[in-house]
């Protein structure tokens, strides 16, 4: 079939295709902590006294709540933070303002603010007036590229001045909340958004929002100034999200479909689960998409316009947070891999997504053991893992002493960002904390030897061999994205294809075929049961699989976040690698809930890899 004039047309946007070019060598990077404001051990009212901060401009407490680092102020020296500010004294002490959960800017360059503070509050002291109805959640703090703004949360924070100015002042700040609306005529309270990212051109943002069923997806929409609503909830200054699109192709590709008894894996599938932000340009759209073998959790990439899918990670490993750099050409990743973490399941390579059909809540919650996380900072370049490239563990330096920078009980979060120049990159850490440790649990409680005792700290990692690097120029958003479906107020969520239970036949790409019985819930619909057979199968010209695997998951009504899985694993795999996956006598039995994911099992389930034997984790670590 020749190409359509409008593909062709589009095709001419891009760029040449070209072959991934050879991976880079591993760099230099140093790494230091930066300083936040005193750590005091009560939070009681006056605790923070003149004595621990001499200027009065806050204190925080050893144990971390309500924390998270952002990026960086366009000129690479500040990093944004929210944080909460305890034992501030009563009004009117001017000190009083410093209380509770701000968003403050943190010198990244040694310098400090004109007062001697190496940080400064951006939202303290901010009159009631310029500050009205603001939304509850601080998450992903994050400053506009234009330098004057921060996404707070579920709030922007404008300033009439750039934000690391002395000009400016609370009374030059003003905060207003955003708003989804969703309802035919905009009333109530609108939509509930999660994990809010901005765009690189200030204007537009993507975020996920759940389903009742504990389902995911993905929007994308544009940030309207509303002065005076006159409807929906809070009738304050408010950013409205507008033009919203919901991120599914109509009549799109899924990434497993049926022809007749036939299967068919669709790498072109446009699957979004997660929106985790954009690339340096805005160019394309990140996300934790549907797994492309089973078990492993990858971050891709969705081009705005054309709508091309890119596997940006392929580690066997769980990744999750991911900022890319302002030229486009590098990414910084939060991901298990070198901790292990996730071997004894996806270890196996090549194996096609088909059990993930039940298994994929359970494999993604499998990554932290509640407050315990295994996330280190990864650097990678724009076109992802291949071959024996796996990007470079940024904080690999160290001796894995007790706070050294590889202390693996220090554990990365969410999110990594470049700073503008792309010679820096910030990431922040906790240390694990009950019940993740001490107690009943086996893992012992560290101490922590940051300043004050806090269990949060913020990693300035310096490409020291990198020289200062121009941003991309700004990818222009269109009014909708092609692909997308437009979903204004007052729509649902369209349906897409459902793969129907059945038996069917998947033929590997380079040889052989796997057997696959799938059958659905006859109480709740979903699926039930996956069992395949594997007969010479091959996706690639390395990995060779015969065997089976079979997994069974029940559904807990009550508990949509509940994956309680019946597994049997009897797997071979031979070519470059030889590898088993297998569960021992009565199989495998997993109950992990994907909100607080402490995992408990029955029963084992190993991967041996060229003889080196990765285990399940222990219950409760
Ligand atoms: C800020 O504005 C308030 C009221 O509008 C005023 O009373 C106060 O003096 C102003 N503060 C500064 C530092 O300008
Ligand atoms: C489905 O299979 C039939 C018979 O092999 C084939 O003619 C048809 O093109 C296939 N459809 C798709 C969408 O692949
Ligand atoms: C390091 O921390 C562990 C707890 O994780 C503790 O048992 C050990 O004594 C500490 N080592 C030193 C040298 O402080
Ligand atoms: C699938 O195959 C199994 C036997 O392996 C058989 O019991 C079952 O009825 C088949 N299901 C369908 C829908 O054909
Ligand atoms: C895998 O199965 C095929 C077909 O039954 C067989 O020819 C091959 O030897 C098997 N390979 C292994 C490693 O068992």
């Amino acid at each position: 079939m020749p190409p359509s004039h409008f593909l062709l047309a589009v095709l001419s946007l891009l760029p040449p295709i070209q072959a991934s070019p050879s991976p880079p060598v591993p760099e230099s990077i140093q790494v230091v902590e930066l300083p936040l404001p005193p750590v005091i051990s009560s939070s009681a009212e006056g605790a923070c006294t003149a004595a621990i901060n001499p200027r009065r401009t806050g204190c925080i407490s050893q144990v971390f709540e309500e924390f998270q680092a952002g990026d960086f102020t366009p000129d690479s020296n500040h990093v944004i933070v929210n944080i909460k500010f305890v034992g501030a004294p009563a009004a009117p002490d001017p000190a009083s303002t410093y209380s509770g959960e701000q968003v403050i800017l943190v010198k990244a360059d040694g310098t400090t603010f004109p007062n001697g503070d190496t940080w400064k509050c951006l939202s303290c002291g901010v009159p009631a007036s310029n500050a009205q109805s603001l939304d509850p959640e601080r998450d992903y703090p994050h400053v506009a590229r234009n330098g004057k703004q921060a996404l707070w949360g579920h709030n922007i924070l404008d300033c009439e001045a750039p934000l690391i100015s002395s000009e400016c002042t609370p009374n030059k700040t003003h905060i207003y909340p955003i708003h989804w609306p969703t309802s035919v005529d905009g009333s109530g309270s609108g939509g509930t958004p999660r994990e809010m990212r901005l765009h690189p051109d200030d204007i537009h943002m993507g975020w996920s929002s759940f389903t009742a069923t504990g389902g995911q997806h993905a929007y994308f929409g544009r940030l309207q100034f509303n002065p005076s609503p006159t409807t929906g909830l809070p009738l304050a200054p408010r950013y409205d999200l507008v033009d919203v699109n919901i991120l599914i192709q109509p009549n799109g590709a899924a990434p497993i479909m049926a022809n007749g008894t036939e299967l068919h894996l669709h790498d072109e599938a446009i699957s979004v689960g997660e929106l985790r932000g954009f690339s340096g340009a805005g160019d394309e759209i990140l996300y934790l998409g549907s797994p492309r073998e089973a078990n492993n959790l990858d971050v891709f990439a969705v081009h705005v316009i054309t709508g091309a899918v890119r596997r940006l990670t392929s580690h066997p490993e769980y990744i999750d947070p991911i900022a890319f750099s302002h030229d486009n050409n590098w990414f910084v990743g939060m991901d298990t891999r070198g901790s292990n973490r996730q071997m004894w399941m996806a270890g196996m390579r090549y194996i096609p997504p088909l059990i993930d059909l039940v298994t994929v809540t359970a494999a993604s919650s499998t990554r932290n053991n509640g407050a315990r996380r295994f996330f280190q900072p990864i650097l990678i370049d724009r076109h992802g893992d291949r071959g024996e490239y796996f990007g470079q563990q940024i904080n690999l330096a160290g001796d894995g002493s007790n706070g050294s920078i590889n202390d693996p009980n220090w554990n990365g979060r969410a999110d990594p960002a470049f700073s503008p120049d792309g010679t820096k990159i910030v990431y922040w850490q906790a240390l694990v904390s009950s019940p993740a440790c001490g107690g009943a649990n086996p893992l012992t409680c560290p101490v922590s030897s940051a300043p004050g005792g806090r269990t949060y700290r913020v990693m300035l990692a310096s490409l020291t061999e990198r020289q200062p690097q121009d941003p991309a120029p700004i990818f222009k958003i269109p009014d909708t994205i092609p692909w997308a479906t437009l979903f204004p107020p007052g729509t649902s969520v369209p349906t897409q294809y459902t793969l129907p239970a059945g038996n069917y036949t998947l033929h590997g790409k380079v040889h052989g075929v796997a057997r696959a019985r799938i059958t659905a819930n006859p109480t709740y619909g979903g699926y039930e049961t996956v069992s395949v057979e594997y007969e010479d199968y091959s996706d690639d010209n390395g990995h060779v699989i015969n065997g089976t695997e079979s997994v069974t998951l029940t559904i807990t009504p009550t508990d949509p976040w509940l994956s309680k899985l019946d597994w049997y694993s009897d797997l071979y795999e031979t070519g470059v690698v030889t590898a088993t996956k297998r569960t021992g006598p009565g199989g495998f039995q997993l109950s992990i809930n994907a909100q607080t994911n402490i995992f408990e099992a029955e029963g084992t389930l190993t991967t041996t890899i060229d003889g080196i034997v990765y285990k399940q984790p222990a219950n409760g670590t």
